[in-house]
């Protein structure tokens, strides 16, 4: 009997797969698919895939081709697969040539012609190509742009600069607009990334209109004005999300779930610092009109790790601020006191330190180097050093295409499952209002 095995995707499975498959099947007698699961996908750069895993495997299953499908979820599962199963015929689509020849020493390997015209990217963009408005210059707006590249189905078109300086190369496809209402009347959503104090005020028009908001973080300055933009969007049936990369960071989630699992005991510290003194920075950094300071640049990144690992009930927050004359905040740490737990959280935008995130436990502890906002992985220690674990997750270029893709795939499903929760968000803003409004337990020094 020759055993053949082939792997994909196989996305809103179309008529090229079931050629694949067909041609697959013909090269032998028993064919065996590999069907990607959702993290190894992640992993090789694609975000998009609308169905899942079972649903993948289902459709694969349903063309009455297939003997077995199995799951493929790690690099370098080929040959064991081809070992395990005894397979003598490795196949794979035309567009591959070339890549899997490494495989030969193992089976046989055959590209088959891809079919033409037909492809999962095709079909998840099509009548979905949206039209993504940016309002607001910062720093991180040419990342933001590079990013978007990687994302289908969405495409930058208007640019609000929003009076601020645009001292950066706009590429021809995007149209600058004079106002913030011109560009929403030619979108589907907007990337608000205002100045920290208009950022509420950019979503709720937004929002009224029916348009889809990604907001920069924090994405309002009070607890009350967040909840209000998380209300609007429900009524009027749109995606309103908050983009905190870190979020939306596979290495960060995994190690959320390790924690919960008791992976080193009873969390009982969380340490974490964010500080950049960046020259070229945001126009709005160093302006306390415009909701600048440390606080305001980095704070989220750091409250977002204590709520994730400890809840978004603090009992007690203290802040320590070192300002500038005119009030604006270069350095500001804060004691977020828990019933059994305590998070020391540091944010600076005029003090550089290291940015690392240690979360102590009573079995061992949790190290991640800086920058760890941006982490690809985290290391488990513990006293024993024969138990310590390093754990490694992808994380492409700025991880600003994560978050992007995970509002996209709301837009397109309707669901927030993949979002920085409306509790978390409303959370920060709450700390923000509780130091911006100088109503929290604040000590200047
Ligand atoms: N395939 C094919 N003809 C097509 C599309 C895919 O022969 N028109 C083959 C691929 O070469 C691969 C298998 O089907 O061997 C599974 O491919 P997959 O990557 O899941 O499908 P695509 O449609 O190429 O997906 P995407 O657009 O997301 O890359």
């Amino acid at each position: 009997m020759t055993k053949v095995i082939t792997y994909g995707t196989f996305d809103l499975l179309h008529f090229g797969h079931e050629n694949l498959l067909r041609a697959a099947k013909a090269l032998g007698d028993y064919l065996i698919v590999g069907v990607t699961s959702e993290d190894f996908d992640r992993s090789r750069g694609k975000l998009l895939v609308q169905q899942s895993l079972a649903e993948r495997m289902a459709a694969v299953k349903a063309t009455g081709l297939v003997d077995e499908v199995i799951v493929e979820e790690y690099e370098g599962q080929k040959i064991d697969d081809i070992k395990r199963y005894g397979v003598d015929i490795f196949t794979v689509g035309s567009d591959w040539k070339g890549r899997f020849d490494y495989l030969s020493p193992f089976c046989k390997v055959v590209y088959l012609s891809r079919t033409e015209g037909v492809s999962s990217t095709e079909l998840r963009s099509k009548g979905r190509n949206m039209s993504l408005g940016v309002a607001g210059v910062s720093a991180s707006l040419h990342k933001f742009m590079e990013e978007s590249r990687y994302i289908s189905g969405c495409e930058i078109t208007h640019l609000f600069a929003d009076g601020d300086a645009l001292d950066m190369q706009i590429p021809e496809t995007v149209s600058v607009t004079d106002t913030y209402e011109n560009l929403l009347s030619s979108v589907d959503a907007v990337y608000v990334n205002t100045s920290p104090e208009r950022r509420y005020a950019y979503s709720k028009i937004a929002l009224e209109k029916g348009i889809h908001v990604l907001s920069e973080t924090p994405v309002a300055l009070t607890a009350k004005e967040a909840e209000e933009l998380y209300a609007l969007a429900k009524e009027k049936g749109v995606i309103f999300c908050e983009g905190l990369k870190t979020a939306y960071s596979l290495a960060f989630q995994r190690m959320v779930l390790l924690l919960r699992g008791g992976a080193i005991g009873s969390v009982k510290s969380v340490e974490a610092t964010c500080t950049s003194l960046a020259p070229a920075h945001s126009p709005w950094l160093f302006d306390t009109t415009r909701g600048g300071g440390a606080l305001a640049e980095w704070g989220s990144y750091v409250i977002y790790a204590a709520l994730s690992l400890l809840g978004n009930k603090p009992e007690s927050i203290r802040y320590i601020t070192n300002s500038k004359e005119d009030g604006v905040d270069l350095y500001t740490k804060l004691l977020m006191l828990y019933p059994k737990a305590e998070a020391t959280l540091k944010a600076g935008i005029g003090v550089k330190s290291e940015g690392e995130l240690i979360i102590s436990g009573t079995k061992g502890y949790i190290y991640v180097p800086a920058p760890w906002w941006k982490m690809d992985y985290f290391e488990v220690r513990k006293e024993d050093i024969r138990l310590n674990r390093k754990y490694f997750y992808p994380f492409e270029g700025e991880g600003i295409r994560y978050e992007l893709a995970e509002f996209i795939k709301g837009i397109q499903s309707g669901s927030r499952a993949g979002l920085l929760a409306e509790e978390d968000s409303i959370a920060i803003a709450g700390v923000m209002e509780d130091f911006l409004s100088g109503k929290g337990h604040i000590t200047k020094i």
